[in-house]
């Protein structure tokens, strides 16, 4: 039988259209068990307040226990009729303790209150899985740093040539910013822990209910201290779709360096056969899909967030019903990364790095350049013209195809006074790494530093 809501102010149901239209029990129904939790626990702030007998609550407690069975082992289900989760449950202990009864739950609770509290719950939830999920992607990242550490690479800056650096160091890099990310869950986390049940539809409850009871009894540190805002505000949503953007996004960066590398012409790294895939028409191609998945899933995250935003913009105070539309963006983000950061910690753990390549590549386009300019500035001259001598190495060389240790002595003399054979101290990869030994440098002593300290962050996270 369908279960109205609103039945008493109303001379007949809502048209089909509207039914259709209003429906949401295909995405929200994810959210049964938090529901039941929620009723569970309103159902005990009312016994405490004298508005449900013992034997009432007990009666309550067991339809709800043998509902919540129902929802999990698939016998009960929302019907055609139901509107949302909600509805569907209430007919559902309805149909097991009796209306009498059934009908009692309701009192001093709205679906305002109750949504907020449960979207809450959820999230709570999935932020912890992603955060572990994410970390994987870290281990996987640290695991690779130490396995090479000492390995260097050519560093770039606007994907040219720039300077050497370790590939632990360069690995390392998109691990601290997944770190972050990690961060800003727990912080997101912190901030989400307050329960609105007890807001009711959005002036707070008049039954003498305890919100605080109710946001203990569902593991929140507190009740909030608005009901309207309660109610009404979804930046908590917002805030978790912009992180799970920004992993996404991290995770892209990541993901279009492994694209790169794996091309012919880099021949960085290897992909394991697991984690790529094959061509239908030709033999040779082994494709990086799951990077290039990364890559494309980081997209469909930021639109998420968009569209979200553009629902929360301008929306009036209390709840409207247009925050119906708040779920299935963070659904949709919760279950993209829950499917693709698994994959993708498994494509990093499993790279083959050709370290023979990535070294014989360190020191090449001018990559040290740099260090010949900074030799020449500990040797006193003002940097200015130290950048302008180096500069000139590089020209000389580039006009006659050659590196800058093909650099004769007389060559460094023709160039300038400034430089004597000397320079050639640092006219290698090893020299260049150890020189940029200040904190949070490329410098081996360094980075094995820093392995050790996101391996910790990393394990208290
Ligand atoms: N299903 C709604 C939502 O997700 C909650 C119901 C509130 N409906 C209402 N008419 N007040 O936001």
């Amino acid at each position: 039988a369908r279960v109205s809501l609103w039945g008493g102010r109303f001379a007949g149901g809502p048209d089909q259209a509207l039914a259709a239209l209003s429906k949401s029990t295909h995405f929200d129904w994810r959210l049964a068990p938090h529901d039941i939790a929620g009723s569970r626990a309103h159902a005990r702030v009312l016994h405490a307040a004298g508005l449900l007998t013992q034997e009432h609550l007990a009666a309550m407690l067991d339809g709800l226990d043998r509902l919540e069975a129902d929802v999990v082992s698939g016998a009960f289900l929302p019907a055609q009729d139901d509107e949302d989760v909600h509805t569907a449950l209430e007919r559902g202990l309805i149909d097991r303790v009796g209306a009498e009864l059934g009908g009692r739950l309701r009192a001093g609770r709205s679906r305002n209150d109750q949504v907020a509290t449960l979207f809450r719950m959820y999230l709570r939830e999935h932020a912890r899985v992603v955060g572990g999920l994410v970390l994987d992607v870290v281990d996987a990242l640290v695991a690779q740093a130490k396995q090479h550490l000492g390995v260097s690479m050519p560093g770039r800056t606007h994907l040219q040539h720039a300077q050497p650096v370790l590939l632990s160091h360069h690995l390392l890099a998109h691990a601290w910013a997944l770190l972050r990310d990690v961060d800003r869950l727990r912080d997101w986390d912190a901030r989400t822990d307050a329960s609105p049940y007890g807001s009711g539809a959005l002036a707070g409850s008049s039954l003498g209910l305890d919100p605080e009871l109710v946001a203990k009894d569902l593991g929140f540190a507190r009740a909030v201290e608005n009901s309207i805002d309660g109610t009404a505000s979804r930046d908590f949503v917002a805030e978790f779709a912009f992180v799970a953007a920004m992993t996404a996004v991290d995770i892209s960066r990541i993901a279009e360096e492994v694209v790169i590398w794996a091309t012919k012409e880099f021949s960085f790294v290897t992909l394991d056969d697991a984690y790529s895939t094959g061509s239908s028409i030709m033999p040779q191609k082994k494709n990086p899909d799951v990077a290039e998945l990364a890559r494309g899933k980081a997209g469909r995250l930021v639109g998420d967030l968009a569209g979200l935003l553009t629902t929360l913009k301008a929306l009036p105070l209390a709840y409207n019903r247009d925050l119906q539309e708040d779920k299935e963006p963070v659904f949709d983000a919760v279950d993209t990364l829950e499917v693709l950061l698994p994959a993708f910690s498994g494509m990093v753990a499993t790279l083959t790095f050709h370290t023979d390549r990535l070294e014989s590549l360190a020191p090449q386009g001018f990559a040290l350049a740099t260090d010949i300019a900074e030799w020449l500035v500990r040797e006193g001259v003002p940097f200015r013209i130290a950048h302008e001598v180096a500069g000139a190495c590089v020209r000389d060389c580039e006009e006659r195809g050659i590196e800058l240790w093909d650099l004769t002595d007389d060559d460094f003399a023709r160039i300038s006074e400034h430089l004597t054979p000397e320079v050639r101290s640092v006219l290698s990869v090893e020299g260049s790494l150890a020189s940029r030994d200040a904190v949070g440098g490329t410098a081996p002593v360094r980075v094995g530093e820093q392995l050790v300290a996101a391996g910790e962050r990393a394990s208290l996270a």
